[in-house]
This record gives structure tokens, C-alpha cells and sequence, in this order.
């Protein structure tokens, strides 16, 4: 249920309610009709003021619970939040959970796009709530669960298999010599470090997966975080040759790069403005050289 208003006491006498013809139950159970409603026309006339209110912020939020019976069909809740400057659409969804419903369930931690699980789909495009200003946005800002994935429950997707595709690149760095020195540095250039420095910001979100029409039709593609991961150690001078081969068979595989038709809807949608489309083509032109013979 969506409201206005903090939850109250009053519900919790209408749980164990007994049938009961006693004038003294007719009269408590009369009182608490009473209440019910008064409490109804509070929220009615609360939610008249928020909406007519411009400092106000009106979410049109996704729910759905498949265990709590009555929450199984999903559906959109409206919550209005008094706006501050510098608000987020975190912000704003922690706000509605705090003082109006409880139940609302949504990931978050760092609240500085770090930690990546934040990633919704809000206003039709993948977005971090963190990172999100709610003044940026239309309202109503609607927020919804990453499209593409299982959702679990309201806001909150599946993310298993986004990390099943990235352990399948084996995104660890990877050298065919270790040196006889455990705690010797492994140099790495200036110029190289620039090639791969944009690679290394991926924040492990599933926005750019979420994103991608390839990787909603073909559950088995590796899809751009994953073929990002691999552009990260592929493009790396200091991993061996012998690993690189190995990496670009990996990526090479039918639903490695191959599958990507430059549609550059990741590119568009990463929160950390990796550029994906070319670090997969990239690694196209690398399985390309990798396969050319000279006779
Ligand atoms: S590449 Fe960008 S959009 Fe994709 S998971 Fe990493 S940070 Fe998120
Ligand atoms: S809460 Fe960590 S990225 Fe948004």
C-alpha cells in the first residue's frame, strides 16, 4: 500500500479480530471503523497537499512480492517526498521506505557510485539512484527494476547470471612469468596504463547488460561488462601472450564479441562512461589479427 503518512499503531488492532456479537465488541469494533476512515480521509487530504505541493517529489514506484499473498501481481505504488537541493532518487526511495512503508526493498550502499548495486531503471533508462538528481528528472520519476533480469522482489533484480558472464572472462590479471620476487613491481607504461585506464572503472552494475537487446534474446552472450572485463587484462602489456591467446578464444566463442552489433546502448547507459562498444570492437580487430595466417 502507498501512503503519506508514517505508519500508525492503528492497524495492528485489526489483526486477531474476533467475531463476536457482544454490544461491548459492536462498540470497539464501530470505534475502529471510525478510525479506518478518519485515517483514510487523512491520507486522501495529505496526498491532495503533496501533489499540490512544488516542493514535493512524486515516485511512481514498482512493487512486486511473489511470497506475500495479495503482492504477487505487480504494480506501481505512489509515494510524494518533500524535495531538498542535491536530492537523489536514492535519496528519495530511502525517504518513502523510512516514513511510509517499510516493506519497499531496493539495494544500495556507498551512495557515492561505487559500489554498483543501486542500478534501476528509472524515467526508461538505466541509471544509479545515487547518482541520479531528482531535479534532473520529469515527474512523475518512475523507478523500476533493471529490465531483463528476475526480479526478486520490488526493486530488486537477479543478478546471478550478470555474474556468472563476468567470472566466465576470468577477470584476474594473469601473467605467463611470475618474477623470482614475490614483492617485485610489475612495471607497467604510461601509454599502456591510458589504453586500459578507462576498462578498469566498471563498478560491476549490470546496467550496460540490462541495456543491450543482444543479451535479452541470447541468455548465453557474455555481454559488455563481461567483454569489457576481458578488453581490461587482454589489452594489458604486462599479461603473457600465452594468456592473451587464451583470452581472445574466450571472447571469440559464439556468443563472445561477435554477437555485438554496435548498437552502443551500453556506452550510452554506463554510469562510469566506459566506452564499451569501442573496447568491443577492439577486441574484434585483436581476434581478427590473432586468426590472420601468412603463407
Ligand atoms: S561496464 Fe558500466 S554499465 Fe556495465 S557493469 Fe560496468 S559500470 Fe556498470
Ligand atoms: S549506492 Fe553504491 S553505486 Fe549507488
Amino acid at each position: 500500500m502507498s501512503t503519506q503518512q508514517p505508519e500508525t499503531q492503528e492497524d495492528d488492532e485489526s489483526e486477531g479480530e474476533l467475531e463476536t456479537t457482544s454490544p461491548a465488541q459492536q462498540q470497539r469494533l464501530e470505534k475502529k471503523r471510525q478510525r479506518a476512515a478518519a485515517r483514510e480521509q487523512r491520507e486522501a487530504e495529505a496526498a491532495e497537499r503533496a501533489a499540490a505541493d512544488e516542493n514535493t517529489v512524486h515516485l511512481k514506484v514498482f512493487r512486486y512480492d511473489p511470497e506475500v499473498e495479495g503482492k504477487q501481481e505487480p504494480r506501481f505504488d505512489d509515494f510524494y517526498v518533500p524535495f531538498h537541493k542535491g536530492m537523489t532518487v536514492l535519496d528519495a526511495l530511502m525517504y518513502a521506505r523510512d516514513n511510509y512503508d517499510s516493506s519497499l526493498t531496493f539495494r544500495h550502499s556507498c551512495r557515492q557510485a561505487i559500489c554498483g548495486s543501486d542500478a534501476l531503471f528509472i524515467n526508461g533508462s538505466q541509471r544509479l539512484g545515487c547518482q541520479t538528481q531528482v531535479s534532473d528528472l520529469d515527474d512523475p520519476v518512475r523507478v523500476e527494476p533493471l529490465p531483463h533480469q528476475e526480479v526478486v522482489k520490488d526493486l530488486v533484480v537477479d543478478m546471478e547470471h550478470f555474474y556468472d558472464q563476468m567470472e566466465a572472462v576470468e577477470p584476474y590479471f594473469q601473467t605467463d612469468d611470475l618474477p623470482d620476487d614475490e614483492l617485485e613491481e610489475q612495471h607497467q607504461t604510461r601509454e599502456n596504463r591510458e589504453k586500459v585506464k578507462m576498462s578498469t572503472r566498471c563498478i560491476w552494475c549490470g546496467a550496460c547488460m540490462s541495456s543491450c537487446n543482444i543479451a535479452a534474446g541470447d541468455n548465453q552472450y557474455l555481454g559488455p561488462a563481461a567483454l569489457n572485463k576481458a578488453y581490461r587484462f587482454a589489452m594489458d602489456e604486462r599479461e603473457g601472450a600465452d594468456m592473451k591467446q587464451r583470452r581472445l578464444e574466450i571472447i571469440e566463442q559464439e556468443h563472445g564479441v561477435w554477437r555485438c552489433q554496435t548498437q552502443f546502448s551500453c556506452t550510452e547507459v554506463c554510469p562510469k562512461d566506459i566506452p564499451l562498444t569501442e573496447h568491443i570492437q577492439a577486441l574484434k580487430r585483436e581476434a581478427v589479427k590473432s586468426n590472420l595466417k601468412f603463407w
